[in-house]
Formats: structure tokens, C-alpha cells, sequence
């Protein structure tokens, strides 16, 4: 009597692992990979949503705050660095586009989710758009609420993360920003608004999609070229050439521009007034910097729409190039790599209406 219990418990012990098993390998395999920010932040009481501390909660401890991301997805974190990210710089996105690349590489690995500060989410997407070298989806996500606020928006954010770095739909779409429900491509995508849930849009071209009900819906998708299909590649750079913005206004001066050529800039972006304007204060340095070698791309300040070649300035004349629809802190990261490549100013810009 006693064996035949003994053997049924057995026996059921048995089935439980094996179901969870089964369940385990019809899961997808998802790395969180964390960098710090609000959504790793914590502040001194559960109304505080300003003037908290980011960067304070390590990985394991988000992944406990989420027991669901088990039932999407089987996870495991590391923690590359944490870091408010303000702080974010060359140096450790070299780190973290290499991490990437290695663990997609990995047959056991099908999508990465990046845990991040939204102050730079922006720049480091977009960075990892130009030299991720796999389809596998990478879904960066942070929060506008520290963990320890009512009503934080990082847990829900991180399953949604997680849920679509394991999707299909995700494969093939490059890096992607999710928070608030939405998708957005790292080409694209800019912080709107300093405090609110939906601060991230894209405006005019639009989201990609919404996860609704654990499930991804894209309704559109990047045209121009990143990950695979990108010519740059990281793996043999230990650091990235000097690429500085300077910021049109009325008034303005040459002061910052030639501070930035003296100290060895290999490009500078202008973000310009309007359709990327160029003060007439500030053109002879910007001719005298092209004549030292360095690249000179015409951005906007404005945010949107395509800065046009040979608008308002004669780009063909001046050897500039211009930035498309890129705002500067995109074009600075777009300026950057294609330096890694080439200084031909020609080249340049055929880059910059290819990516
Ligand atoms: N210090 C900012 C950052 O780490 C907080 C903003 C946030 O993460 O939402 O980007």
C-alpha cells in the first residue's frame, strides 16, 4: 500500500516536471540586460515622481518584481552597468552593443530587452539600430515613474518588453522602443515631454504598433536600412570619433563651435533654425572647420522634416552634408559611425539617405 503511494507521488512528481519542462522549452529565451535609470530608480516615498534616484535597483530584483515575465518568456538579467542615463557615453555602448552581438549570437538566446534611462533611450536605440548584427528583436524600455512610486509604469513596461523582444513579430523590425503600450522605431523615436507616461513618440511618421492583451500589433515598419543590413560594425572599435552638435538661436556665436574644432572634433552637426539655417556669425568657422577635414553636417533644431540639400545653404559649394529627417542627436550617432568608415563627404551624405 505504502510503495503504491510512494510511486504515484512519484509518478506525479514526474508529470509536474515534465509539464514544466515542456512549458519551459515552448517559451522563448529572453536576456534583460540592465543599464539603470528611473525604472531601476527609487525615491523616499510612494508619491515622489520627481527628484527621485535612478540607477539604484539591480536586475534580479526587477525581474522579482515581475513574476508574469515567467509565463512570456523564459528570462535571465545581467547587470552591464547602472548608470543614470544622462551619464550615457561611447565607451559604454561600445560595451553594451558587444554584449548584444555575443549573446545573439547564441542559439539559446531569441530576443534581448535593455533596461534604460529614458533621458538617452533615444541615441542608444538608435546606436544599436546602425551595429546590431542579428534579426533577433532588441526592445529597449525604461520608466517615468521610479519602482517605488503608486502606479510605477516599469513593471508593466517590462512585460510588455520582454513579451515582444520573444514575439515573432518582432524579428527583422530592428531595435525598438517600448513604454506606455507603444512601439516605436529607434530611427525615430524622441522623448516628447520631461515627466509624462506617453512621453515617447514618434511624430508625424508615427508609432509602429501597441501591445495590447500580451500581444504585439505592428501596423508599419522602418524603411530605412539597421542591423543586418548596416555596413558598421563595432566588434574591432574600442572608441568612436569625436562628433559634437552645436544649437542654432537668434544671437549666436562661433564660440562653442570653435571650442569644439580645437579640441579635435572630426564632425560637427548644426542643429539649425528652421530648415537648418546657418547664422552668418558662425558659416566662415563653419568653412574654416571644413577646411581642416571636418565633416560638417546641416541638422535642424526643428525636430522634423527633411532638411533639403542646397536649401538654405549651397551644400554642393560649402562640401556639407545634410541630415534628412535626423534630429541632431541622431545624426551625431548616424555622423560617428560613417566616420568609422570613410571621410568622403559624398559618401556621407549617400549614408545619410540610405539609414
Ligand atoms: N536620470 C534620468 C535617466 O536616467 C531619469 C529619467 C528616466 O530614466 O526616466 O534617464
Amino acid at each position: 500500500m505504502l510503495a503504491r503511494k510512494l510511486f504515484s507521488q512519484i509518478l506525479i512528481l514526474f508529470c509536474l516536471a515534465a509539464a514544466i519542462t515542456a512549458q519551459a522549452q515552448s517559451l522563448p529565451n529572453v536576456t534583460i540586460l540592465a543599464t539603470g535609470g528611473t525604472i531601476a530608480g527609487t525615491g523616499a516615498t510612494s508619491t515622489t515622481t520627481v527628484g527621485y534616484t535612478a540607477a539604484k535597483i539591480g536586475v534580479e530584483a526587477l525581474i522579482d518584481a515581475v513574476p508574469e515575465l515567467k509565463k512570456v518568456a523564459n528570462v535571465k538579467g545581467e547587470q552591464v552597468f547602472q548608470i543614470a542615463s544622462e551619464n550615457m557615453n561611447n565607451e559604454y555602448w561600445l560595451k553594451l552593443a558587444k554584449r548584444v552581438n555575443t549573446l545573439l549570437s547564441q542559439s539559446d538566446v531569441d530576443g534581448i530587452v535593455i533596461t534604460h534611462g529614458t533621458d538617452t533611450i533615444e541615441e542608444t536605440a538608435y546606436f544599436l539600430d546602425l551595429v546590431v548584427k542579428s534579426r533577433k528583436p532588441v526592445v529597449i524600455v525604461g520608466a517615468m515613474r521610479p519602482s517605488t512610486a503608486i502606479s510605477a509604469d516599469g513593471p508593466i513596461n517590462l512585460y510588455n518588453a520582454v513579451l515582444l523582444a520573444g514575439s515573432k513579430e518582432a524579428v527583422g523590425k530592428g531595435v525598438l522602443v517600448t513604454l506606455n503600450d507603444q512601439i516605436n522605431a529607434a530611427r525615430e523615436v524622441t522623448k516628447t515631454n520631461t515627466s509624462t507616461l506617453d512621453t515617447f513618440k514618434t511624430p508625424e511618421l508615427g508609432y509602429l504598433g501597441y501591445i495590447q492583451g500580451s500581444k504585439p500589433f505592428f501596423y508599419r515598419q522602418s524603411t530605412r536600412k539597421h542591423t543586418v543590413e548596416s555596413q558598421f560594425d563595432v566588434s574591432g572599435l574600442d572608441q568612436l570619433p569625436q562628433v559634437d552638435i552645436v544649437y542654432g538661436y537668434a544671437n549666436m556665436n562661433p564660440i562653442a563651435l570653435n571650442a569644439f574644432v580645437a579640441a579635435g572634433a572630426k564632425g560637427i552637426i548644426h542643429a539649425g533654425v528652421g530648415d537648418g539655417s546657418l547664422n552668418n556669425t558662425v558659416l566662415p568657422s563653419l568653412v574654416e572647420a571644413r577646411k581642416k577635414g571636418v565633416v560638417i553636417v546641416r541638422s535642424s533644431r526643428v525636430g522634423q522634416g527633411i532638411v533639403a540639400r542646397n536649401g538654405e545653404a549651397d551644400d554642393d559649394k560649402l562640401d556639407f552634408v545634410v541630415s534628412d529627417t535626423l534630429n541632431a542627436q541622431k545624426a551625431r550617432i548616424l555622423l560617428m559611425l560613417a566616420l568609422t568608415k570613410t571621410t568622403d563627404t559624398k559618401e556621407i551624405q549617400k549614408i545619410f539617405w540610405e539609414y
